[in-house]
C-alpha cells in the first residue's frame, strides 16, 4: 500500500528529528519488547512436521466454543433462515443444525477474508455484517446469524485489518467497528477513522510531524536490540485505525500510546474471546526468503513464490503448518533470542497488521523506484537513524524462532532473522491456507475475495487459482476442491459476480471443504459500481464507506438473480441455498441424500 503519495523529503524528517530522538513518548515505551528469563518449563518451538496437531490452547478454545456457544448459534441461524424462506428446507437441515446427529456432526465453518487494502477491508466488513445475527436487516434477509456459527476467521493484508481490529475491539457489530461506537472514548476502540489518510493525515507540515512521531515510536524497540523496518513504521500508522486507543479527537495527541502495548496474545483477555464468543482469528503473512531447498514455483506476475512458507499468527502461536517447516512458537514470546531469554511485547498487534500488509518490497525492484516512492524518504531516514547492515528495510524482520528446525526442507533454518511481507504476495490473496489444515477439520469455508485483478479493480478469481496450485505442492497437508484453472473462466462464467459453491460432489476421501465463494466481481443488480476502488486509496469519507457496505449487503444477499417479467430480482431462495451449502458436508458424512430444495439449490449454485 502507499504508492503514489505526495513525496515528503528525507530532509524534512531529519530536520524534525534534528534534536535527536527523544523517544520517551508513551508509545515508544509501550512498543519496545522486554527481555526476561523465560518462565520455567517454557518451550519455544512446537514441531508439527510429522504429526500435525493444534496447540492445546487452540484445541481448548475450539472445543469450548463447540460445546458452549455453537449449539445455540446454529439454532438461531436456522430460525433466521426458516423465518425468511417460504419453502421448507429438507428435514436433514434442521436435524443437523439442531444437533440430532450429535454436536460433532455440526458443520465446522471457517471464513477467509482477502487482502486489497481498504477496499477489501470494507468489502469483508460488508459481508460479515450481512452474516451477523445482531443486525436485524441481515436476520430478516435470512443470512444473519452465520457469522456467530463460524469457528475460524482468517484475514490477510486489508483483511487482517478487519479481522484483527474486530477481535481486539471485543467483537463489536460491524458498523460499530468501522464507524466507531456512539460513545467512543480514548480508552476503547474509536472506529477505523477512514476519513484520515493512513500515511498523510494532513498537509506537508502535519504529515512530517506525524511520520516523525511514528519513527520515534519504534526507536526503543531498536535500542532494545531488535531489528526495525518500514513494517514497524507502517504498523504504528495502522495502529491509529485498527487498534484500540485512538479517536478523531485524540488522533494527533503524542502523549498517548495509540494502541502500542496491545499485543496479539493479549487479545485472549477480551471478554468475548474468554467466553469463546468470537471465531478464532488467524492472520497471515508470506516469507520473502530467496533461499530454497527444492523446486521454486511462482504464480505468474507475483513477487513471492508459492513454494515459500506461509506464516500464520494466532493469539496463541505463530508459525506454519507447511510441511517444509511444520513448527510454531508461542505468540507471546515472539522475538525471543533463545530458550533461556524470552521476549515479551514483540507481538504488538499493530506490528502484525503491518507485517501482513507490507507490500513495500514490491516497490524495490530498483533503488530508484523505491527512492521515488512515498516511503523512500522514510527508508532513507531509517538508514540514517538506525543503521542495520544487511537488514531489508522494505520487509518485516523477525528474530527466527525456527533456527535449526527442519534443516533439510526449511530454507531459513540457518538464518538469524525471518523476512516477512504481505500475505497476498504469492497470489493467494484470500487466506485459505490456515483453513485447509487437516487438524482444523474445517468442512465449509466462506471465501470473501476482493483483490483488484482486472483493469477496473474487480476480482477475477486468480486468488483461488493460486490456492489450488499451492495445495497441489503439499498434497498430504492440504486439500482444496477443484476450481477453474483460468481467470478467464471465472469471469466468462460470472463466477465472480454471483455466489458460487466449489467441491459440492467431492467424496469424503478427498478431505476437501465445500467452498462458498463470494467475490467482488461487479456491482449488485441495478446498482452503480462503488466497491471497485483502487488499493492505493488510503482515505475514505464515512458516507462512501457506508454506501459501499450497503452495496456489499446486496452482493451477499442477492444470490444468482432470477428473471421475472419485471426484470431480474434477488433469488428469494438464496438464504435457503446458503443453508443447504453450509450443512452439505455434514449431510454427506451422515450418509443422507441431498433432497428437496437443497437438491435444486446445489445444482444451481455449484460449479462442476
Ligand atoms: C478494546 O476496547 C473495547 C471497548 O471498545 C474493549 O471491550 C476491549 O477489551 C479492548 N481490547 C483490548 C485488547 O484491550
Ligand atoms: C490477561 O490479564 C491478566 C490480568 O490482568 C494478565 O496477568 C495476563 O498477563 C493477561 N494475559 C495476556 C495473554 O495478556
Ligand atoms: C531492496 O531489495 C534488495 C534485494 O532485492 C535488498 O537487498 C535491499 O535491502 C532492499 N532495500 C531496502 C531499502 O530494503
Ligand atoms: C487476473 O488477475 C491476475 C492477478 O491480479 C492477473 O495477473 C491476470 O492477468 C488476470 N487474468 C485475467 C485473465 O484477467
Ligand atoms: C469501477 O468499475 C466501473 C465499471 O466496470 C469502471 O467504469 C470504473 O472505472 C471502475 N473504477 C475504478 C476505480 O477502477
Ligand atoms: C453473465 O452475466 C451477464 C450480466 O448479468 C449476463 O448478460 C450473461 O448472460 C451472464 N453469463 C453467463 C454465462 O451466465
Ligand atoms: C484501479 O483503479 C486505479 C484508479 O482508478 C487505477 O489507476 C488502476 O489502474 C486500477 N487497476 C488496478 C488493477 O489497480
Ligand atoms: C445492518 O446492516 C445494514 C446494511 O449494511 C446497515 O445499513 C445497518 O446500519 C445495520 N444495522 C445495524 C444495527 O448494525
Amino acid at each position: 500500500m502507499g504508492h503514489r503519495l505526495r513525496v515528503i523529503t528525507l530532509l524534512s524528517y531529519l530536520l524534525a528529528l534534528s534534536s535527536g530522538i527523544s523517544a520517551q513518548v508513551a508509545a515508544a515505551i509501550a512498543y519496545a519488547p522486554t527481555l526476561e528469563p523465560c518462565p520455567a518449563g517454557t518451550t519455544l518451538v512446537r514441531e508439527v512436521a510429522h504429526t500435525q496437531t493444534l496447540s492445546s490452547h487452540e484445541a481448548d478454545y475450539v472445543s469450548g466454543r463447540r460445546s458452549h456457544v455453537l449449539p445455540r448459534s446454529w439454532a438461531n441461524y436456522l430460525r433466521n433462515v426458516q423465518a425468511s424462506t417460504r419453502t421448507s428446507l429438507p428435514s436433514y437441515v434442521d436435524a443437523i443444525l439442531l444437533g440430532s446427529y450429535g454436536k460433532d456432526a455440526l458443520p465446522t465453518l471457517g471464513i477467509a477474508t482477502s487482502g486489497g487494502g481498504h477496499r477489501a477491508a470494507i468489502f469483508g466488513a460488508g459481508v460479515l455484517n450481512a452474516l451477523d445475527g445482531r443486525n436485524k436487516t441481515s436476520v430478516h434477509a435470512g443470512t444473519g446469524g452465520l457469522l456467530q456459527t463460524a469457528t475460524y476467521l482468517s484475514g490477510l493484508s486489508g483483511g487482517s485489518w478487519l479481522v484483527s481490529s474486530l477481535a481486539q475491539a471485543n467483537f463489536p457489530t460491524l458498523p460499530d467497528l468501522v464507524f466507531g461506537p456512539a460513545n467512543a472514548d480514548g480508552n476503547g476502540f474509536g472506529g477505523w477513522l477512514t476519513q484520515i489518510d493512513l500515511l498523510q493525515p494532513g498537509d506537508a507540515t502535519v504529515t512530517t510531524a506525524f511520520v516523525t512521531e511514528l519513527i520515534e515510536e519504534i526507536a526503543l524497540k531498536r535500542t532494545a536490540g531488535f531489528p526495525v523496518t518500514l513494517a514497524d513504521v507502517w504498523g504504528r500508522a495502522l495502529s491509529r485505525h485498527f487498534v484500540n486507543g485512538t479517536t478523531a479527537a485524540n488522533f494527533f495527541d503524542v502523549t498517548i500510546p495509540h494502541g502500542a502495548g496491545t499485543t496479539l496474545s493479549s487479545v485472549a483477555n477480551t471478554s468475548t474471546f474468554a467466553a469463546h464468543a468470537q471465531p478464532f482469528p488467524i492472520l497471515v503473512a508470506d516469507s520473502l526468503t530467496s533461499r530454497t531447498t527444492g523446486q521454486v514455483v511462482t504464480e505468474p506476475g507475483n513477487a513471492v513464490p508459492l513454494t515459500n512458507p506461509i506464516y500464520e499468527f494466532n493469539i496463541f502461536e505463530m508459525g506454519s503448518f507447511d510441511p517444509i517447516l511444520g513448527a510454531f512458537t508461542p505468540t507471546k514470546f515472539l522475538g525471543s533470542p533463545g530458550d533461556s531469554v524470552c521476549a515479551t511485547g514483540f507481538d504488538q498487534l499493530s506490528f502484525i497488521e503491518g507485517v501482513s500488509s507490507d507490500l513495500f518490497n514490491e516497490f524495490n525492484t530498483s533503488a530508484e523506484a523505491l527512492a521515488a516512492s512515498s516511503v523512500g524518504p522514510i527508508i532513507a531516514a531509517l538508514e540514517v537513524l538506525f543503521p542495520q547492515p544487511g537488514i531489508r528495510l522494505d520487509a518485516a524482520e523477525i528474530p527466527n524462532p525456527f533456527f535449526g528446525v527442519s534443516k533439510a526442507t526449511f530454507p531459513d533454518s540457518d538464518q538469524e532473522l525471518l523476512a516477512l511481507v504481505d500475505g497476498g504476495e504469492d497470489g493467494e490473496v484470500t487466506p485459505l491456507q490456515p483453513l485447509l489444515v487437516k487438524a482444523r477439520d474445517v468442512d465449509t469455508i466462506i471465501a470473501i475475495d476482493a483483490p483488484a485483478d482486472t483493469p477496473d479493480n474487480w476480482t477475477n478469481g486468480s486468488s483461488l487459482i493460486a490456492t489450488q496450485n499451492r495445495v497441489k505442492l503439499f498434497p498430504s497437508t492440504y486439500s482444496f476442491p477443484p476450481v477453474p484453472s483460468s481467470a478467464n473462466t471465472f469471469v466468462a462464467r460470472n463466477l465472480t459476480r454471483r455466489p458460487t459453491f466449489f467441491g459440492c460432489d467431492s467424496p469424503s476421501s478427498r478431505g476437501d471443504p465445500l467452498v462458498i465463494y463470494l467475490a467482488n466481481g461487479g456491482p449488485p443488480l441495478g446498482e452503480p459500481p462503488l466497491t471497485n476502488t483502487s488499493t492505493n486509496q488510503l482515505q475514505y469519507p464515512p458516507d462512501e464507506v457506508q454506501a459501499m457496505m450497503d452495496e456489499v449487503f446486496d452482493v451477499a444477499t442477492q444470490g444468482i438473480p432470477i428473471r421475472t417479467h419485471g426484470g431480474e430480482v434477488k433469488d428469494p431462495l438464496w438464504p435457503a441455498c446458503l443453508a443447504c451449502a453450509v450443512v452439505d458436508r455434514a449431510r454427506r458424512d451422515a450418509g443422507i441424500s441431498r433432497s428437496g430444495i437443497c437438491k435444486a439449490c446445489l445444482e444451481r449454485y455449484c460449479w462442476s
